[in-house]
């Protein structure tokens, strides 16, 4: 496929990738971390393919300067990252754990060190199990336990870590953790769902006010949401409702109260049908619509939704229809133009003044070639394709200021263990080897190209072809 024509992004446009801290970082009995939801959920018997765990992952907390050196070769100008919140703050409150907190120190500064920008995100779902123990997300404690952490990451990383996130993909804890038992904490109960909904709402607004207060200088924050689009499966009247109330559960849900709009109605009205309310107390809706620098949108497929006409189906009474296009080996649809729908709907019914594309990519079966190749094609397809979609919103005013791939090593995927394989760099998780994927290459030669056509742009006099645009 022809690299697609970027020169629509900004000049500080961050070309990345993203992993996040369970799913890497291994060592979990280390230094003090102490067990998080994940550990828990995934000793319980049938929760994770293969009874698979993160206990080793790909062994990141002692390998990471090898990991570094990769980002290195694919060219990235950020990295985006997660931190573990029990190896910050052990007990989820009270006294921080610096040797937690010096991991990440140092491989802040070595990120800096090889001009590469780092994106932290404070929770991508590794809540400490002594906080589940109190309650967890479905209580007030726990968003407020979640900004005490977020200043200890702050004041002590704030001075080099400019870019921060929240949560990573709060709809994923809310629905799938509590309301349909697929990940941890594995409840499906809709009033803890909803409850837990609303405080990581809260949680993400008491963080921003956190992160701004303990950081010694300027930063940049915002909120992950993997977002897509609901289109009905057919033009019935049932399942045009459907989507409308799959669009209010996957996207309205979560960017409307972030984004100062309130709760939609129409949903909670929905949740309340199922007995669930929110825990609000005067003054929410404040915290929770804190302003914030950028919005982040994880896409991975859009969704066709058919009403779901069983009395007794679960909120919000919507069936999944398979799309017709071709799948990746999680089964889902490759449609690259959802993503550019949602760019351009997050521009223009949001008012969004700054987007990244903080995760995209895909899963299919690689394997190592006797020679120790992995040729992976369809992913290299994958990702030229919705980088070329991210082009063409920011061709039409989509204020898109980076993409990051999901994800740079293969890794632990949560409840499908390490099977399904999503990195741009092979691991062997038997011998911790790591091999570059033939995709990984291909995005390099975009990333170089990019920087390439960036440079002519800007006047070939000033700036030799191919010079690194990075600041
Ligand atoms: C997203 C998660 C990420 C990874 C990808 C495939 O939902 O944020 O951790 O599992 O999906």
């Amino acid at each position: 496929m022809p690299a697609p024509d970027t020169t629509a992004f900004g000049p500080g446009f961050a070309w990345g990738v993203a992993t996040s801290a369970y799913q890497i970082e291994g060592a979990v009995a280390e230094d003090g971390r102490t067990p998080s939801i994940w550990d828990t959920f995934c000793a319980r018997p049938g929760a994770v393919d293969n009874g698979d765990t993160g206990e080793t992952a790909c062994d990141h907390y002692h390998r990471w300067p090898e990991d570094l050196a990769l980002m290195g070769e694919l060219g990235v100008d950020s990295y985006r990252f997660s931190l573990a919140w029990p190896r910050i703050v052990p007990d989820g409150t009270g006294k921080a754990n610096e040797a937690g907190l010096d991991f990440y120190d140092r491989l802040t500064d070595s990120l800096l060190a090889a001009g590469i920008r780092p994106n932290a995100t404070l929770y991508h779902w590794d809540l400490p199990q002594s906080l589940q123990d109190r309650g967890g997300w479905p209580e007030r404690a726990t968003a407020e336990a979640f900004a005490e952490y977020a200043a200890v990451a702050a004041a002590r990383l704030g001075d080099r870590i400019t870019e921060w996130c929240t949560v990573n993909e709060p709809l994923c804890v809310a629905w799938i953790g509590h309301l349909e038992g697929r990940m941890a904490p594995g409840l499906t109960d809709p009033v803890a769902a909803v409850r837990a909904s609303y405080h990581l709402q809260l949680g993400h607004g008491l963080a921003v006010q956190a992160v701004r207060a303990a950081s010694p200088g300027p930063v940049r924050i915002g909120i992950v949401n993997n977002l897509s689009p609901c289109e009905p499966a057919t033009d019935s009247e049932a399942d045009r409702a459907a989507a409308v109330r799959a669009d209010g559960h996957i996207n309205r849900w979560w960017l409307d109260p972030v984004l100062g709009r309130g709760h939609p109605a129409d949903m909670r009205a929905e949740y309340a049908a199922h007995g669930a309310e929110l825990p609000e107390r005067a003054g929410d809706q404040a915290v929770i619509a804190q302003p914030l620098d950028w919005l982040g949108v994880n896409y991975y497929f859009r969704q066709l939704i058919a009403d779901d006409p069983d009395p007794a189906a679960a909120m919000p009474r919507i069936r999944q229809v398979p799309g017709p296009g071709p799948r990746t080996g999680m089964d889902w649809e490759v449609h690259a133009a959802g993503l550019e729908q949602l760019l351009l709907r997050l521009t223009r019914e949001y008012g969004a003044r700054r987007l990244l594309v903080t995760e995209n990519g895909a899963a299919y079966p690689d394997t190592v070639r006797p020679d120790g190749s992995v040729h992976d094609p369809e992913r290299a397809r994958y990702l030229t394709e919705h980088l070329a979609a991210c082009a063409r919103a920011a061709e039409a005013g989509a204020p898109v200021d980076g993409y990051y791939v999901w994800s740079l090593l293969d890794n632990f995927e949560w409840a499908y263990g390490y099977d399904k394989r999503f990195g741009l760099v092979h691991v062997d998780f038997e011998t911790q080897r790591r091999r570059m994927k033939s995709s990984g290459r291909a995005y390099a030669a975009l990333i170089a190209a990019h920087r390439a056509a960036t440079a002519r742009s800007e006047g070939a006099g000033t700036a030799p072809a191919g010079a690194p645009s990075r600041p």
